[in-house]
């Protein structure tokens, strides 16, 4: 029996003093600055149903971010529920330091299963900067053990607009300045694709992106030929750049060039991944097997933190060997292949398939696509842009960006909170990223929401 008192459309929350003030007082929020959140009031959540979070006041959100990115399925799930419970039960941790646990071994199977030829081998971490850094330390240690002498690549090419993390290694692959300027003195060096992203103000059609693309990429593996242990990219989409989606064929280029140019291509479907672009994967897209695939994010249907580095098995025998000669992966984390994670995930992929959430996505795509089409004409819209069920919606003042102190994009996200609607801007881009398998009525709700804060943030 559910004693906890209804729950009502959202509104300002008056929020008990003991949390907030508990909060303010020893929380340090990520990528928030601290001294506006403080005066601002964030829901403090404490619950979830379906598809909705709900405050200590029992004010209902929509989750329309997925939680970051990473929720499929919506929240307390039976399925999962039951699948971490079942866990529970027997196990909740125990190392993959030479030993093993069902559930990672099943889910690696899974995983090979399910992913793009050859990537038959699974190495486990538990977040996506960790699985990156796990890519990178495997491409730069492979080329120094495989067959071939004297192979010592050193070097990594990411492209403009690049986010793979905020470790060290991973913002050194990263091109968003904000993030990582400051730290650069701590960084590796990385070589920089510089490529145009198509905007109305730089009109560029998507074949002509497509060539400059590519003719980028060719000209620094010529350059830098024999230095490239790895070209990373995000495929189709650029989540954290604002939702940038490449030019339809440009992975399938990659994957070319970097089979031409012998380097290991590392996919990251850190946030595209597990259908939010259309398809489970979205190298399948075009359809290109990386070298290296990275996941993470909605890897357990965004309930527990895992990630997933695949290789093939060519990486992999450059690492075998006697233990004495040296060839190990001397890498690892506590909490690699956590069982009660590594279930989760289990659980979630099997959902995608027992619920159809590959279809549902085809209809939160079509319901968004036309739903913000009307954005298009607003006078304060630079762009809207979509990939599946990934959108970002870019505001500007009559062709320039608004100033920072505005934090335009901010507002609209207060705006749609105050509607009931949870959602995060990157700078002055909304970004809208309903879980795959969000009902359409929600994304309906979900959009009619934007277009109205849209008008109130800009007053
Ligand atoms: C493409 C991509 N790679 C890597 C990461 C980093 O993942 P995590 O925040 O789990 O470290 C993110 C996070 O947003 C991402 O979008």
């Amino acid at each position: 029996m559910n004693e906890r008192p209804a729950v009502t459309p959202g509104t300002t929350p008056q929020l008990s003093n003991s949390l907030r003030e508990l909060d303010n007082a020893h929380v340090w929020h990520p990528f928030t600055a601290m001294s506006a959140y403080r005066r601002e009031q964030a829901p403090i959540i404490v619950d979830a149903e379906g598809f909705h979070l709900v405050d200590e006041e029992r004010i209902r959100y929509l989750d329309g971010h997925s939680s970051l990115w990473c929720n499929i399925h919506g929240h307390r799930v039976p399925a999962i529920d039951a699948a971490i419970t079942n866990q529970l039960q027997r196990v909740a941790h125990t190392t993959l330091l030479g030993l093993s646990n069902a559930p990672s071994i099943e889910l690696a199977a899974e995983l090979v299963r399910r992913a793009p030829s050859r990537l038959n081998k699974v190495f486990y971490a538990d977040c996506g900067a960790a699985g990156v850094e796990v890519a990178l330390k495997i491409a730069y240690q492979y080329y120094r053990q495989r067959a071939t002498p004297e192979d010592s690549r050193d070097k990594f090419i990411y492209f403009d607009g690049a986010y793979h993390g905020d470790t060290i290694g991973t913002m050194s692959i990263g091109s968003i300045s904000r993030f990582k300027n400051l730290y650069s003195p701590l960084l590796f060096p990385a070589v920089w694709a510089k490529v145009p992203a198509a905007s109305p103000d730089h009109p560029l059609r998507e074949s002509e992106q497509l060539e400059f693309c590519t003719h980028e990429l060719e000209r620094l593996l010529i350059e830098h030929q024999g230095r490239i242990a790895g070209v990373v990219i995000e495929p189709l989409v650029q989540a954290a750049a604002g939702i940038n989606v490449q030019a339809t064929g440009f992975l399938e280029r990659v994957r070319q060039l970097t089979r031409r140019f012998d380097t290991l291509m590392i996919a990251d479907e850190i946030a595209v991944g597990f259908g939010r672009t259309g398809t489970l994967f979205a190298c399948e897209q075009e359809n290109v097997s990386p070298d290296i695939l990275i996941l993470s994010k909605g890897l357990t249907g965004g309930y527990l933190p895992l990630a997933a580095t695949m290789i093939t098995d060519e990486i992999d025998t450059a690492f075998l060997g006697e233990p004495w000669e040296g060839r190990t992966f001397f890498h690892g984390h506590t909490y690699t292949g956590n069982p009660l994670a590594c279930a989760a995930a289990l659980a979630s992929i099997r959902l995608i398939d027992d619920n159809a959430v590959l279809e549902n996505v085809q209809r939160v795509t079509a319901v968004l696509k036309q739903e913000l089409a009307p954005l298009k004409q607003h006078p304060q819209v630079k762009e809207v842009r979509q990939q599946g069920a990934m959108v970002g919606i870019e505001l500007h003042n009559a062709g320039t960006p608004f100033p920072p102190e505005r934090r335009v994009g901010h507002e609209v996200t207060l705006a749609c909170r105050r509607r009931g609607v949870i959602l995060r801007n990157i700078a002055d881009v909304i970004v809208l990223m309903p879980a795959p398998a969000m009902p359409e009525q929600l994304v309906l709700e979900l959009c009619q929401v934007v277009r109205d804060s849209i008008q109130d943030g800009l007053n």
